[in-house]
């Protein structure tokens, strides 16, 4: 019984943040200067940030109204590691033939730091919009 109660706290506190894992807090306005600093809006748009345009010509827009709330853990990850998951509707202007993401690889040039102020930015970002009333998420194809 213990168990089971526990385990049904842990699910429903762990929506929001991955599970076991946990960066510092960051600094929201700092973020945004290092977003400028990446250039990442060569290939995103976000609230009040332009998009600048790169070679590529994508515009990904970022943040905004979602029904999921990005997580803290999905966003390290999407400037982490980009080509783990990538979204059905960039598929297309979005990946490489061999199905890796063209969005820039950080890792070398990021500090941690870094990288915590981006990611407390980019959540700032989005806001949970409630799916509307008998809405049934359809199948991905
Ligand atoms: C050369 C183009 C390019 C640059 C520069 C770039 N990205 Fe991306 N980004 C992409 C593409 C393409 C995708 C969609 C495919 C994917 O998920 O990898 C993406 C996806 C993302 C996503 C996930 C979006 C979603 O809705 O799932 C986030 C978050 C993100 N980028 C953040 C950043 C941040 C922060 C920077 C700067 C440090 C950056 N990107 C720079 C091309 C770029």
């Amino acid at each position: 019984m213990f168990t089971l109660l526990c385990g049904a706290l842990l699910v429903s506190s762990c929506n929001e943040q991955a599970r076991g894992f946990a960066l510092p807090e960051g600094e929201v306005l700092e973020g945004k200067v290092i977003y400028m600093k990446f250039s990442c809006n060569e290939c995103h748009s976000i609230s009040d940030i332009e998009w600048k345009g790169g070679s590529d010509s994508l515009n990904i827009p970022l943040g905004g109204e979602v029904t999921n709330k990005k997580t803290y853990g999905g966003l390290v990850t999407s400037v982490i590691n980009p080509s783990h998951e990538i979204a059905q509707q960039y598929k297309q202007e979005g990946s490489t033939e061999e199905g890796l993401s063209k969005m820039e690889n950080y890792n070398e040039v990021m500090t941690i730091q870094e990288l915590i102020d981006l990611v407390a930015f980019l959540q700032s970002e989005y806001k949970i919009k409630a799916p509307p009333e008998n809405y049934y998420y359809p199948y991905p194809r």
